[in-house]
């Protein structure tokens, strides 16, 4: 049974929406952000006849989680996106609360979407469907229904397929919950997209000696890179460390062998992707040309999220850049796609005694940094030490003024920082480690350096880019 439209009323917090976003100073000027209402996760990224697809979570009805719609951007070049016909809206009874994240697949030259439909019941528990949608001539999705009901031995907290095509099988990771609460990572395999057997559990609390790993891991993705195999998810109630975990819920990643024959995955420690404050649930995507580009959302639930200022604006989230992924050294590398370079305009170099610095425009800003101590005030709003200890970055809670530290550890030689109005991407060591953070300053933001330690800059004003 069809459920009642809502698409007079997403019509209409469109058409209010949109020019109160645009007019508002936080409003992102090259980052993906929502026209109106609520953006989360990125889903559905693919590179697919000739163009990239970014596909994500969107309650275009209001700044909350309570409605959930898969809207569409698509690009030719990861720079400049322009919006298509919203993908999914949860209007069937097996989606009824929230057509949820997951991924799209080229099923022999058909774009194929595969979601997770969520569905809620009165006394408290849920159920989830692995769903699929298949597009028409004029770029809207028709729902082929569910494919896969709740495997047992888990709670309804089974959701964000994450498919791909491997020696021309299909292969599905899930986000679990098993019985016991504890956080799972499962695989399915078909041989039609359709019909879908399992395969086990390949990741989670107590397989390959992982203890007290959280109740809940969302969003897995399972890729091949660089002669490894790599497990990004987001596992949620992983303990607090001294400096990390320090997010409501971080986004991991963990490399290993992954074996088809056995379905097996033996994978090393646990790592956090990305040491900012805001950054969850992030997916990847194969390019044209071999890379995997991953993009995140640049958000994180269930924490201050709802005391963001452009929530009195009507808009809440922006992704983060594209970023491409290495895998050297035992290490997971990121750094901005070099696309974006096309953004750069001009060039300028400066070295001297970091407070003879130059004041710059955070607008829309790039500049590299090599400093061996200095700080870096972000229009008073967010703050950057830089010392033999490594990076803190501090900002005050939305919530009571509290200052809050994020911390990245180790030697840094070099910092690329990409700033769009309200965020900035701190790409560590050509990519060692990245630390992603909004901030809400006044308005023109400016950067400034401090102290007495000589600094080198190189620095460009990016140009604007905004989805048409
Ligand atoms: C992650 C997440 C996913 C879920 C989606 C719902 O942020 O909770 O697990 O599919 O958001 O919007």
């Amino acid at each position: 049974m069809t459920l009642p439209s809502r698409w007079p009323a997403v019509l209409q917090a469109v058409m209010k929406g949109l020019p109160r976003a645009l007019a508002d100073r936080h409003y992102p000027q090259w980052h993906p952000a929502p026209v109106t209402g609520l953006m989360n996760d990125p889903n559905g990224f693919i590179w697919f006849a000739g163009r990239y697809h970014l596909f994500y979570q969107w309650n275009p009805l209001n700044c909350d989680h309570r409605y959930k719609c898969w809207g569409h951007w698509s690009s030719e070049d990861l720079v400049r996106w322009q919006h298509e016909p919203m993908a999914l809206m949860p209007d069937e009874e097996y989606d009824r609360n929230g057509c949820y994240s997951g991924s799209a697949v080229d099923n022999n030259g058909v774009l194929t979407l595969c979601y997770t439909g969520n569905v809620k019941f009165d006394d408290g528990s849920r159920t989830a469907w692995q769903c699929l949608a298949e597009p028409n001539e004029d770029g809207s999705f028709t729902k082929r229904g569910p494919v896969l009901p709740l495997p047992e031995g888990y709670t309804g907290h089974v959701r964000d397929p994450k498919v791909w095509q491997h020696d021309g099988q299909w292969y599905m990771v899930l986000g679990a919950q098993d019985l016991e609460k504890r956080g799972k990572v499962l695989l399915f395999t078909s041989a039609d997209l359709h019909n879908w057997q399992p395969c086990g559990e390949i990741a989670g609390h107590g397989i390959n000696g992982l203890a007290d790993a959280g109740y809940m891991w969302e969003c897995p993705d399972l890729f091949a890179l660089d002669g490894t195999h790599v497990l990004i998810c987001c596992p949620q109630g992983l303990t607090r460390e001294s400096h990390r975990y320090l997010n409501t819920y971080p986004a991991t990643w963990m490399s290993g062998a992954f074996d088809y024959e056995r379905a097996a995955f033996e994978h090393g420690d646990l790592h956090e992707l990305d040491a900012g404050f805001e950054f969850y649930a992030p997916q990847t995507a194969l390019a044209a040309d071999g890379r995997r580009v991953l993009i995140g959302w640049m958000g994180v639930p269930d924490g201050e999220e709802m005391l963001q200022p452009t929530r009195a604006h009507g808009w809440i989230h922006q992704m983060t850049c594209p970023r491409e992924l290495r895998y050297q050294d035992g290490k997971l590398w990121q750094t901005p796609v070099r696309e974006l370079e096309q953004l750069r305009e001009d060039e300028h170099h400066w070295q001297g005694v970091a407070s003879n610095a130059p004041v710059l425009d955070a607008t829309r800003l790039e500049f590299w940094l090599t400093a061996s101590c200095v700080d870096v005030d972000f229009a008073g709003a967010l703050r950057l030490r830089v010392d033999d200890n490594g990076l803190r970055l501090e900002r005050a809670s939305l919530q009571n003024g509290e200052i809050l530290t994020r911390y990245w550890r180790g030697e840094v030689r070099h910092l690329r920082v990409l700033c769009d109005r309200s965020s900035v991407e701190i790409f560590i060591n050509h990519g060692e480690g990245v630390m992603s953070s909004r901030y809400f300053p006044d308005h023109p933001a400016q950067v400034r350096f401090e102290g007495a330690s000589d600094i080198t800059l190189r620095y460009w004003s990016l140009r604007s880019c905004m989805i048409e």
